[in-house]
């Protein structure tokens, strides 16, 4: 029987998903987070052996020492964590306990976006033009020496926050100014072009089971107007010609970062001309509902193959990809609670068998910060064999469903 520790079993909304996948395949789960074990997901209480709740899980001396005491009663075979901020904790636990999977020294790559780029560049993986900066002086040297448009982000960013386009020295003072609270950016070249996501779930440093998704519009553009419906694609058939270059650029990534158990989610960007162009990579699951698009593209399990992965090495799961499926996230107009939701009944009408999920916010319900949360004022899931034809409906979902607050 493997013991696992799982950071954070509450949050994000994806994580009892996996913390079932682990109870699923016989694995028992030891949780720790700072929400009350009442408090978590039905499901995460269910697959949970023990839970202990901390005050601060972001106190990293404190949290450690207190696991330490923990492992003392009980053995720990793995500690796992597939959101962003805790990758750096669940690296120091690690070592602390002397368990297996990612040291500090192995997530530092994962984490900091200068530091990623760099081991890229040394095996020719082609990235933007990039330089870190700590300073004003440091981003304007940056920026001279880049060349305009560019981009200014924090080294250790997530969700787009604080990430600037800057077209000229105008914009570039602005975007100092904007990023005076952040400690460290990254100043990068911009990469004009679509984007796509590359995620496996490996074991033993072979890839599993891998996705492609594609961004409708890029995230950044996602952001910028609160008017778009942002939509997400898990695509059905990833071996294309046109993202070979992205594919291969991703097994690459995973060998030089000696990538070997886990979940792994990059980012990349395909230009005009077909070249790829590296973006970013965590060694954890993407967010926002990504993972679900995988299972409804396959008609499989993703989280319980990442347990099976992670706690035997293999998939036992077959799957195969039969849709495109595609996440779409609404945003309501006005503020407030939602009053109402227009143009779902039509859409139902038209397109119902194709819709999977309709996980809108209900009539009653607090709005939610589009610029916090990708998931905005909810989704709705298509899938469909044909890509074109699944752009069309959530097209169709993006102009004809609105959500009015107030
Ligand atoms: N060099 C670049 N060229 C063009 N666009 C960029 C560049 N860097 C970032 N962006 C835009 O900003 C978005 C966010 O950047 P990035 O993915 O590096 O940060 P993040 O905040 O970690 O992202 P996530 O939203 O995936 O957590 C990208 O998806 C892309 O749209
Ligand atoms: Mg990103």
């Amino acid at each position: 029987m493997t013991n696992v520790l799982f950071l954070s079993p509450g949050y994000p909304p994806e994580m009892p998903q996996f913390v079932a996948g682990l109870g699923t395949v016989g694995a028992r789960v030891m949780g720790i987070g700072d929400q009350p074990r009442t408090a978590l997901h039905p499901q995460a209480q269910k697959h949970l052996t023990d839970y202990l709740q901390v005050h601060d899980l972001w106190n990293e001396a404190q949290t450690v020492s207190v696991v330490k005491h923990w492992a003392q009663a009980v053995r720990i075979d793995r500690v796992e964590c597939l959101w962003e901020p805790g990758m750096y904790l669940a690296a120091r636990i690690r070592e602390a306990l002397g368990v297996p999977g990612m040291t500090v020294a192995d997530t530092v790559p994962f984490r900091d976006k200068e530091v990623m780029k760099q081991r890229l560049d040394a095996v020719g993986i082609r990235t933007p033009r990039h330089d870190r900066a700590k300073t004003a002086a440091e981003v304007r040297a940056a920026a001279e020496r880049i060349g305009y448009p560019l981009i200014v982000k924090p080294i250790a960013g997530a969700g787009s926050a604080d990430t600037h386009r800057v077209d000229d020295a105008k914009q570039l003072e602005e975007a100092i100014r904007a990023t005076s609270h952040v400690p460290e950016v990254s100043v990068e070249e911009f990469i004009d072009g679509e984007e796509f996501t590359f995620d496996t779930v490996c074991a033993g440093g072979k890839i599993l089971y891998w996705n492609v998704s594609w961004y409708r519009p890029r995230p950044l553009v996602q952001r910028q107007l609160q008017w778009v419906s942002p939509q997400t694609i898990a695509l059905r058939d990833p071996e294309q010609k046109d993202l070979a270059g992205g594919v291969e650029m991703g097994r690459k990534v995973l060998q030089a970062l000696n990538f070997r158990d886990g979940f792994t989610h990059m980012e990349w960007y395909r230009k005009a001309d077909g070249e790829a162009v590296f973006g970013e990579i965590g060694g954890r699951a993407p967010g926002a509902r990504s993972t679900d698009i995988m299972n409804w593209a396959c008609d499989f399990d993703v989280w319980q193959a990442w347990a099976e992965a992670t706690i035997h090495g293999r998939i036992g799961q077959r799957w195969e990809r039969r849709y495109n499926a595609g996440n779409i996230f609404k945003r309501a107009h006005g503020e407030g609670r939602i009053q109402r939701i227009e143009g779902l009944e039509r859409i139902q009408r038209e397109f119902g068998e194709h819709i999977v999920d309709v996980a809108l916010l209900p009539v009653g319900a607090q709005r939610r910060n589009w610029k916090q949360t990708l998931i905005s004022d909810g989704c709705i899931v298509v899938r469909h064999p044909h890509l074109g034809t699944l752009t069309e409906i959530l097209d169709r979902i993006g102009t004809d469903v609105q959500m009015y607050a107030g």
